[in-house]
């Protein structure tokens, strides 16, 4: 079976651990056999903005959109504006293509400790389901009499009841199908009068439909703090585009940092490819040093082998992350080791050989 994959490595690190997840990928595809990958690469960058005036190609979505899957690094460098990276690059592909699902796993993996004292790895094991099209990441709003003292910002949040039932629905349908008794939804109804009422209106109503899943409304302000002193309260998360976004930063920090964090945008339709990526961005400060942490990239493949149905190999190289971290010998700085981003590369992909 042929799957056809578009590869977007990026900016700062984003090439250097793009680099790891590939010897992964050509690995497992050698073991299996049962597949193959016809892969492109693209280097829609900020390089590519410094030259061309544009992050991609004008055509750029009509050639993603024959893809079956999309792998992204990470983008962003200090000579673009971020908003310009961003705005132009990762935020057309999510909203474009309908990945209205970021899914966002929260794991403490074995051979880590967490900085939360006395947490278990039973505490530390949950998922956030962000919603990733619209809410406060809307281009809805503009900036009045520029540098100026009466200056004024606007931007709006957008909530549609079409984009906020389906990922609501979806996060009630996921923990319905992984067996989890409780759902939590981030909301701010306390302030946001009209926004997060709407949500957590649409949250009650589909709630009726899940009588067995207990659910809990925390205002974010609360969650946030709840992730730190309660983590063991998670199992399933919903939040909107913006808490969801600063919600997983937080839980990446409480599992040992955003080296470790990968990410699935989906398309749960198909109609569209979806998009594997670390949660982390290009991380100027370290990029071109060679020490990057590749597991939130190596393990994103993990969770796009899962999507493409092979749920098996997702397992196995999260077996092999976690037998190298146990083992303890090779680490990335990020992890209070000495090891370079391609020895620890080198380390999961020799596990994998040998599971
Ligand atoms: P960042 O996630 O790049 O870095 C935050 C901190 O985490 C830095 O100290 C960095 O060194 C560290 N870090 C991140 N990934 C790491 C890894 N794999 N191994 C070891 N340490 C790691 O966030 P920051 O600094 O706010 O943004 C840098 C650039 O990335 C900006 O241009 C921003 O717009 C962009 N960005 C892009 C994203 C994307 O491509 N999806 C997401 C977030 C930010
Ligand atoms: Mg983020």
């Amino acid at each position: 079976k042929h799957h056809s994959l578009a590869v977007i490595p990026g900016d700062g690190i984003g090439p250097e651990i793009m680099n790891e997840a590939m010897k992964v990928l050509q690995l497992i595809e050698e073991m299996h056999g049962g597949f193959k990958f016809d892969i492109q690469s693209f280097n829609w960058n900020c390089e590519y903005y410094l030259k061309h005036g544009k992050m991609m190609p004008d055509n750029g979505m009509e050639i993603l959109k024959d893809f079956d899957v999309i792998l992204f690094g990470a983008v962003g460098e200090p000579r673009v504006p971020d908003h310009i990276s961003v705005w132009e690059l990762i935020l057309p592909i999510r909203k474009t293509f309908e990945q209205y699902v970021n899914m966002r796993p929260i794991k403490l993996l074995k051979g880590l400790e967490s900085p939360l004292r006395h947490k278990s790895h039973d505490d530390l094991d949950f998922v956030v389901i962000r919603e990733n099209t619209e809410g406060e990441y809307s281009n809805m709003g503009g900036r009045l009499h520029q540098n100026t003292p009466y200056e004024i910002a606007v931007q709006n949040n957008v909530f549609t009841r079409y984009g906020t039932e389906r990922i609501v629905k979806y996060a009630y349908e996921y923990a319905s199908c992984h067996n989890v008794k409780r759902l939590t939804a981030a909301t701010k109804s306390n302030a946001m009068n009209h926004s997060m009422t709407f949500w957590d209106d649409i949250v009650k109503e589909i709630s009726q439909q899940y009588n067995t899943i207990e659910t809990n409304l925390y205002h974010i302000d609360a969650l946030a703090a709840y992730f730190v002193s309660n983590p063991e309260k998670f199992d399933v998360v919903v939040a909107s585009n913006l808490f969801g976004d600063i919600l997983t930063d937080l839980g990446a920090a409480i599992v040992g940092g955003l080296g470790l964090a990968p990410s699935g945008n989906i398309n749960p339709e198909q109609k569209y490819p979806s998009m594997f990526e670390p949660i982390h961005g290009s991380a100027p400060d370290i990029a071109g040093k060679g020490i990057a942490n590749p597991i939130a990239q190596i393990w994103s493949v993990g969770m796009m082998m899962d999507h493409l149905g092979y749920s098996e190999l997702n397992h196995l190289i999260l077996e092999s992350i976690e037998n190298v971290l146990v083992d303890g010998k090779v680490r990335t700085p990020d992890l209070g080791g000495t090891a370079t981003t391609s020895d620890m590369g080198d380390a999961i992909l020799e596990r994998l050989r040998t599971l």
